[in-house]
């Protein structure tokens, strides 16, 4: 998928109160379901303008940032420069066309970038590979959807259905999965379910 839609809408990405508030929710449903410390080395991976990661600051050790989007990793560092997300890194990555980096972390969080995932099998893949043994995936991603969250050009997924996705986890070899609701999108009048799946790499 291109980049060039999240190019030309990071710099007023955070205008929009609606995202602010509900990487907010991810973020709290994130810390109440996993334990943090300030030693959680995280990845945001789709981190955008690094909103939900923002939302963790002070509850988490060193934190990466990554998207493919140029212009999502701007403002990331521009919010890196400002004190906003303190030593955070950033990273141009995309586990579908790369492999993973030979790094590890005890959680990944991926919010709202799943549904726009092709290569679904390998992205899960490099996940398990990024993960710490007994570290946690946390996806917020939305329920399945008639298809007019995005509208008709849209080519990636209509939402995910719990079963399904908690089957391609444990097909990518983790454990422990559980799915909960997270939160709620509210677009053209019609809302929309977000839910928070959770699963570890084998200890
Ligand atoms: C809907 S935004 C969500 C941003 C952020 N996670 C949040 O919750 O506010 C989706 C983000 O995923 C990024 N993205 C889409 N496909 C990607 C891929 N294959 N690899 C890395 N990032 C990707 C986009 O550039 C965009 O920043």
């Amino acid at each position: 998928m291109g980049t060039e839609h999240f190019d030309a809408t990071a710099a007023d990405w955070d205008r929009d109160e609606q995202k602010v508030v509900r990487a907010q929710e991810v973020a709290r449903s994130v810390a109440t379901t996993v334990p943090l410390s300030q030693g959680t080395r995280v990845l945001d991976y789709g981190a955008g303008t690094g909103l939900v990661t923002q939302a963790l600051v002070g509850q988490i050790g060193p934190a990466t940032l990554a998207d493919s989007s140029s212009g999502m990793r701007g403002v990331i560092r521009d919010k890196v420069a400002a004190g906003v997300l303190p030593g955070a890194r950033v990273w141009d990555l995309d586990l579908e066309a790369q492999p993973a980096p030979d790094e590890r972390f005890d959680l990944i969080v991926t919010s709202l970038v799943l549904h726009h995932i092709r290569a679904l099998e390998r992205v899960l893949a490099g996940f398990a590979e990024l993960l710490e043994p007994g570290g946690y995936l946390c996806i917020a991603d939305l329920d399945r959807e008639d298809g007019s969250f995005h509208g008709h050009d849209f080519d990636g997924h209509h939402g995910f259905d719990r079963v399904e996705l908690a089957g391609q986890l444990t097909d990518a070899g983790l454990v422990d999965v559980s799915v909960r609701d997270c939160t709620e999108f509210v677009r053209d009048g019609v809302t929309y379910s977000v839910f928070l799946a959770v699963a570890r790499r084998p200890a």
